[in-house]
């Protein structure tokens, strides 16, 4: 079914359920650090109440709530319960990584609008289970990539599509710490799955796909590392502990012949693996390296392009966000307005299925020692 059909269909389901005129009933799934950003962003909306709230820790979510000022909500302690239990238009899911893939699809099976931390998932093979249980859902899942809502991150697709870099055929990209491995669920198999590449490089590999419209990945020849998380010298305690990469670089094919060559490190003896370039036919953009997570760019881009036969540099003014709120605010706003509306997503698995398929691909070659085909199943 094409987009704009499941789109109306969705749209039909959204009427039914009569959500015009009244405030929108949300659950949050998972009250640790992120779910902060997350209530304190319904919070300011007109038209949403918090309904309904689960942790796996007893009595976590009760307190969060307490924390936030936040009354009348029902407390659950998984996912299950709360969706069992609820009439909800919507979720935020904020559990950790590998507590992604079965609240989700939960949710879709009671036709309940996603909107979904990043990383979208841990595994490809997860991914694909969300995306085929989308599809049989009225309802829809948006990843939550609070970058998309910059200006100048959008003004990066907006070079791309104006063609002045004619054909794009390589990318190099990335990002990453000196020092700077969190700890928590992040640094363990069992919670974070993935580490860096999860937690950081979703977002740089999100930047530039986006930009040039998420061509799908053929191959990959992928490398992770640990070497800062599990030594003590750089990581203290939480070395003992410390199960997923903290370092990962991969050289990547894309349909239409396009080359993409990343890394993302949480530690590193270097302050950054470089500035992000986009090289065209007509011309480059240099994007200044960027800590991509934390929403921007790290400085004015540069378009490096021929006029008239003079070679040219033109450099784009650091752009100022509209509207009100910040971009955590406007991720959960597009959230809102797409449940109102039935979709579509504004962050939409179709996309963010690549990034992961990316994702997967580099820890599947690093392990085999080779490049590796990327092969999904996208039904
Ligand atoms: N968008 C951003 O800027 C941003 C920033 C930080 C973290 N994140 C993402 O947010 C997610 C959560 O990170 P965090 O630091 O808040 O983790 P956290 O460990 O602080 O919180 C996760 C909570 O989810 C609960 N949980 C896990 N599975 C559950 C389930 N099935 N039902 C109910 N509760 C469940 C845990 O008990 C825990 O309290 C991660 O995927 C992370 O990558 C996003």
């Amino acid at each position: 079914m094409s987009d704009a059909v499941l789109g109306q269909f969705k749209q039909a389901i959204v009427e039914e359920k009569k959500i015009e005129g009244r405030k929108l009933k949300i659950g949050i799934i998972g009250t640790g650090w992120i779910a902060e950003s997350h209530i304190q962003s319904y919070k300011i909306q007109p038209d949403v109440e918090i309904v309904a709230a689960a942790d796996l820790i007893p009595g976590k979510a009760e307190k969060f709530m307490e924390r936030f000022g936040v009354s009348g909500v029902r407390f659950y302690p998984s996912h299950k319960e709360m969706i069992d239990n609820e009439e909800l238009d919507g979720v935020s899911i904020c559990t950790y990584n590998t507590q992604h893939a079965e609240p989700t699809i939960y949710a879709l099976k009671k036709n309940i609008p996603v909107l979904l931390e990043k990383p979208f998932t841990v595994t490809l093979e997860e991914a694909e289970a969300v995306c085929k249980a989308e599809k049989e859902s009225t309802a829809f899942v948006s990843v939550g990539f609070q970058p998309r809502f910059d200006a100048n991150m959008q003004m990066i697709k907006k070079i791309v599509d104006s063609g002045v870099l004619g054909k794009i055929y390589y990318i190099q990209t990335g990002g990453g710490r000196r020092r700077g491995i969190p700890g928590s669920t992040f640094i363990e198999k069992s919670t974070g799955g993935i580490g860096a590449l999860g937690d950081i490089g979703c977002y740089s590999l999100d930047m530039v796909l986006n930009a040039i419209g998420y061509p799908k990945p053929l191959t990959v020849s992928g490398y992770v590392s640990d070497y800062f998380g599990k030594n003590p010298k750089y990581n203290g305690a939480d070395a003992a502990r410390f199960s997923v990469d903290d370092f990962g670089a991969a050289f990547i094919r894309l349909e239409g012949g396009i080359i993409l060559d990343f890394r993302i490190a949480w530690a590193m003896h270097v302050n950054t693996p470089g500035d992000t370039i986009i090289f065209g036919t007509e011309g480059a953009l240099r994007i200044p390296s960027t800590d991509c997570w934390n929403g921007s760019v790290g400085g004015p881009m540069t378009i490096y392009h021929d006029v008239c036969g003079a070679q040219t540099e033109t450099v784009i003014p650091i752009l100022q966000n509209s509207g009100k709120g910040g971009l955590f605010d406007k991720k959960i706003r597009s959230f809102l307005d797409a449940v109102k509306t039935g979709g579509p997503a504004p962050v939409p698995t179709s996309q963010i299925l690549y990034n992961q398929a990316i994702i997967d691909g580099i820890n599947k070659s690093s392990a085999l020692g080779k490049e590796v085909e990327i092969v999904f199943n996208e039904d």
